[in-house]
């Protein structure tokens, strides 16, 4: 058996998923029925792999963005970055498509803006004329698959963080559904309150309020699941592992896919002290926590709540004090308030009950040993 469940890089084909049917029945309902589809979850659960291994496996020709690569690559998030991404991934999408390319190239080279280079095939978008290229670009993927009979995939991992763009992301998918009928959106996002946000789904104002969207919400492996995922791994593998590892490991991480996923790959590598992956993660997840800390004004009230919610699920009027005693002053409930919401916007936080808590547990983990 080839091991691929402890694979560390998103996975790309049905094949390697664990489970995960429903969502992509759900996905698949929607690309033949459906317009927009959105795949939530908080980090680590498996959006990638999903969006992925739906897109590969059915074939489904797709245009994928991968928001987080165009940071990465640009150092942030910019519409020449934007185009980049675009371009090469239409330019991916027609390499594997002969019939696509020989028809759309024809109508790309009447667009302003868009510039064709061929052998080896490039296509290179300039934002000259801002939003016009980008309706024009989806116009003619609209059309060919319209003659072709098929319907292509939008694919953006990360939606949310497209909001950077200044682009209007509601009323460019508004445009999709309403007029490009061969064309299915399919988004991620990590963020849930932020990919609401980007979207203005529950603004009765917002172009896409009403519109008909399919959400697939990854959820937590079940303690169950968690413990069949860990001894499938380890099968594939032909490690033997105690039984009481397993369970612990099952128990600390949470259900969370991505964390048994690395929790198994280090396991099965040689390093076989839960406390030390965990902590291995945890520094990874604080970095990037702080980098989203330091641009904020409330970076220390930000602080204050986090450690105090990480020692144990708490209750606003106990956060709220405790945010008081350490600055010495009264808050304001509402804007208090408003912190808390961005937390949970951020998918940093979760509300079980009247209680916060720290939605992932590495991160917890992280907060209180490393946020200082
Ligand atoms: N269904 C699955 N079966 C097996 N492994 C999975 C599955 N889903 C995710 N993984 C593994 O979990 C890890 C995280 O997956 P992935 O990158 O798809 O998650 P994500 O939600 O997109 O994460 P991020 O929030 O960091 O973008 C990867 O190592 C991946 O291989
Ligand atoms: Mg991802």
């Amino acid at each position: 058996m080839v091991p691929v469940l402890f694979d560390l890089k998103p996975k790309d084909r049905i094949e390697e998923l664990y489970d995960f049917r429903d969502e992509l029945n759900k996905l698949l309902a929607c690309y033949r029925d459906g317009r927009i589809a959105l795949i939530l979850g908080l980090r680590r659960m498996g959006k990638s792999s999903l969006l992925r291994s739906f897109l590969n496996s059915y074939n489904i020709p797709h245009i994928l963005i991968d928001a987080r690569r165009i940071i990465l690559n640009e150092g942030g998030m910019s519409i020449r970055g934007f185009m980049n991404e675009l371009s090469q991934s239409l330019t991916n999408f027609l390499q594997q498509r002969a019939s696509f390319r020989d028809k759309l190239i024809g109508l790309l080279r009447n667009i302003d803006g868009i510039s064709i280079g061929v052998q080896p095939l490039s296509i290179s978008i300039s934002w000259r004329r801002g939003r016009a290229v980008l309706t024009s670009l989806l116009e003619a993927v609209n059309r060919v698959a319209e003659d072709l009979n098929i319907k292509v995939v939008l694919a953006i991992d990360e939606v949310q963080e497209l909001r950077a763009l200044g682009l209007n992301i509601p009323m460019l998918l508004a445009y999709i559904y309403d007029n490009l009928g061969n064309i299915v959106a399919i988004l991620t996002g990590s963020q849930v309150g932020m990919v609401y946000d980007t979207l203005r789904l529950n603004d009765p104002k917002s172009p896409l309020y009403g519109r008909a969207v399919v959400e697939v919400k990854l959820r937590r492996l079940s303690p169950d699941e968690s413990l069949d995922f860990l001894r499938r791994g380890f099968e594939q593998y032909g490690v033997q592992v105690g039984d009481d590892v397993i369970r612990e490991a099952a128990s600390r991480l949470d259900g969370i896919i991505g964390w048994l996923t690395l929790f198994g790959w280090y396991y099965v590598h040689g390093n076989r002290d839960l406390n030390s992956i965990i902590d291995v993660a945890a520094r990874q997840e604080i970095e990037e926590l702080k980098s989203f800390l330091t641009k904020s004004r409330a970076e220390n009230r930000y602080k204050v709540i986090l450690r105090i919610v990480a020692e144990k699920p708490r209750r606003w009027s106990e956060i709220k004090r405790a945010v008081e005693m350490e600055e010495g002053v009264i808050v304001n409930d509402r804007n208090f308030t408003d912190l808390l919401r961005h937390l949970i916007n951020m998918g940093i936080l979760e509300k079980q009950g009247d209680a916060y808590k720290i939605a992932d547990p590495v991160l917890e983990y992280g907060v209180r040993k490393y946020l200082r």
